[in-house]
């Protein structure tokens, strides 16, 4: 949510920071813009900024406008509406400082009231410009003194990078709460919000901590903390490859992503599986088998795609362990002062590891002693920092503001987790080998059921016309149908909802009528009858219904096959087709996939 990003060494940074702002185009896509320090007599700073997308900020930079120091921003509004004014780089009265930020000033209102009365000129409503009026006005010698004294008024978050017109040979950059990476390049230095936008330069990097500060120069940097202590965070090195976050050839990343599963899953499982033993290894789990029994109970916390990942995962934790699981949007819980047990695991899951609300009910779960792990894909990200220790779910990098093949190794890891704790219980080897027989199976089946994209395609504009969808499912399928609801929504606006199948007769029936189609997860499992059940009292209030099913539905308009695997393994497959569906749909509607109205990657605000 926001990106920034900044460059200081010999180049021209213009277009370093244009191509770094479209690598971070999915964490907010409001409005961008650049500062950049100005090559020439003249020097001083220079700003460019565009409501929309990088590619208008692109079509609007000043013929000269050049230099080889500058940091930009993409934004996802949170104070004041998405325009060129509100776009950052924010600059102080005398166009001394430019700041970017990632993050929300929660005193902001007090902090301008006090600045206006001291006869600051605010042009923006965002929280932001109050960073650059606090760094212009302070009297401090040196801009990182400048930058603590500024950030010690501020309450909230914040990733900021800093430049000032009389320190042209550096960049200060601060974190809090927001995450901030440098790059470390040949006589250059980079900063950015993520990896994302520094791989094609470099993959040393240095993880900022919450509370550390840093200052960039071309061929040196130095971390410290906000208190000016110097600190000694170490370089690591990105296992991401650059071209993973290409197109490869796809129209959409969503499309990629889709694609990607087959050997995304194949990556989830590869090393952890122990034959021997009809078990799996979790080296970063930190939970050995006698951990492992004392456990009472599990927590998922998650929010929105991984919720439902959550969900499905509490499932398999009660099926294969018989521990008691459930999940809960870590947004509610962490405001509803909940009970915190000794003997529950609490498992915090996360794609970006950075979302606002998973880290604050970690943060609060930790502050009471609580045992929380978590599961996530953003290696070294701030929510597998805070944890005891976790499973990475291996995804790879996911650029789609939509999840997809994050969701689908998520709930492969819960299935590793599941069958992790089942055999320090009372899961059988015979068990223990058929759930591994079945993991195993996932990629070839993936494959299998993307081979029928064409026949998803049909389907999709065959409902295309529909103003809202009902989605159903029963047990095992309904956080299915809760996540295929919550793709077909985001990618194509059109209403979606979910419903247990059990819930029909207790009020969505009144819905069904053919203008309101119905999709239904419908397993062979041992509710098979009464989801056909469901199914019949749909037809005979004459709605149209479009199974994802093991065998065709007779009742069902349309069936979409996919490939049987073990019960308790079936809902990773169930959902996949959806994704298609969701895909194609959104495309005959011309949508803009990979950015959906209204959303942004990486919720690191509340
Ligand atoms: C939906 C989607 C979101 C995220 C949610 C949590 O397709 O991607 O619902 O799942 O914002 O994000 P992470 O997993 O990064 O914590």
């Amino acid at each position: 949510m926001c990106g920034i990003v900044g460059y200081i060494g010999k180049r021209d940074v213009a277009p370093l920071l244009l191509e770094g702002l479209q690598r971070l185009e999915y964490r907010g896509y409001d409005s961008a813009g650049i500062a950049l320090h100005a090559s020439g007599k003249a020097g001083g700073l220079k700003t460019a900024k565009a409501k929309g997308r990088v590619r208008e900020l692109e079509a609007r930079l000043p013929k000269r406008f050049a230099g080889t120091t500058g940091i930009a921003h993409t934004r996802w509004a949170t104070h004041g509406a998405p325009n060129d004014v509100n776009a950052h780089p924010h600059m102080d009265n005398d166009e001394k400082v430019a700041v970017v930020h990632n993050g929300i000033i929660d005193n902001a209102s007090e902090l301008r009231a006090r600045l206006t009365a001291e006869g600051v000129t605010f042009l923006s409503d965002t929280d932001t410009e109050v960073l650059a009026h606090l760094i212009g006005r302070s009297r401090a010698e040196t801009l990182e003194e400048k930058v603590r004294e500024a950030v010690r008024h501020i309450e909230g978050t914040y990733g900021l990078a800093v430049l000032h017109a009389d320190f042209p040979d550096r960049i200060v950059v601060a974190r809090n709460g927001s995450p901030v990476v440098l790059g470390i390049g040949e006589k250059e230095m980079f900063v950015s919000s993520d990896v994302a936008a520094l791989v094609s330069h470099t993959r040393q990097v240095v993880t900022l901590e919450d509370g550390e500060m840093a200052t960039l120069k071309a061929d040196d940097y130095r971390t410290y903390t906000t208190e000016g202590s110097r600190t000694s965070a170490q370089p690591t090195t990105v296992e991401w490859e650059a071209e993973s976050y290409d197109m490869g050839g796809h129209d959409t990343y969503m499309h990629k992503e889709i694609y990607e599963q087959a050997d995304a899953v194949d990556r989830a499982l590869r090393g952890r599986i122990d034959d021997r033993f009809s078990t799996v290894h979790l080296g970063g789990l930190n939970l050995d088998a006698r951990d492992a029994r004392a456990v009472r109970r599990v927590k998922i916390l998650g929010c929105g795609t991984s919720y439902h990942a959550g969900q499905i995962g509490a499932q398999m934790i009660e099926e294969l362990a018989r521990i008691p699981a459930d999940a809960e949007p870590a947004s509610e819980f962490r405001y509803r002062n909940p009970v915190v047990d000794p003997d529950t695991l609490y498992i915090a899951v996360s794609q970006s590891g950075e979302t606002y609300d998973v880290l604050a009910a970690v943060q609060e779960l930790k502050r009471k002693g609580a045992r929380v792990l978590g599961l996530v894909n953003v290696v070294g990200s701030a929510i597998a920092r805070e944890t005891d220790g976790g499973i990475y779910v291996h995804a790879g990098p996911e650029v789609c503001v939509v999840s997809t093949k994050c969701f689908t190794n998520m709930v492969v890891s819960f299935g590793l987790l599941a069958l992790h704790l089942g055999r320090t219980r009372d899961l059988s080897v015979a068990d223990g080998k058929r759930i591994i027989e079945g993991l195993r199976k996932l990629p070839a089946q993936i494959a299998e059921i993307l081979a029928n994209e064409g026949e998803i395609e049909k389907l999709a504009a065959e409902y295309a016309d529909a103003k809202s969808m009902l989605f159903i499912g029963r047990v095992r399928g309904y956080p299915v149908a809760r996540e295929a609801s919550l793709k077909l929504k985001e990618v194509s606006y059109i209403h979606a909802e979910a419903y247990p199948a059990s819930e029909l007769k207790h009020g969505p029936l009144a819905l069904i009528e053919p203008a309101m189609p119905t999709v239904a997860i419908v397993p062979d499992d041992e509710l098979l009858e009464k989801n056909r059940a469901a199914l019949e009292e749909i037809k005979a209030r004459s709605g149209r219904i479009l199974a994802v099913a093991h065998q065709v539905q007779e009742k069902a308009d349309h069936t979409i096959v996919v490939p049987k695997n073990e019960h308790e393994l079936d809902a990773i497959l169930m959902g996949i087709p959806l994704q298609l569906f969701a895909y194609h749909t959104a495309k005959a509607m011309g949508r803009d996939i990979d950015k959906p109205r209204n959303l942004a990657k990486s919720v690191t605000v509340e």
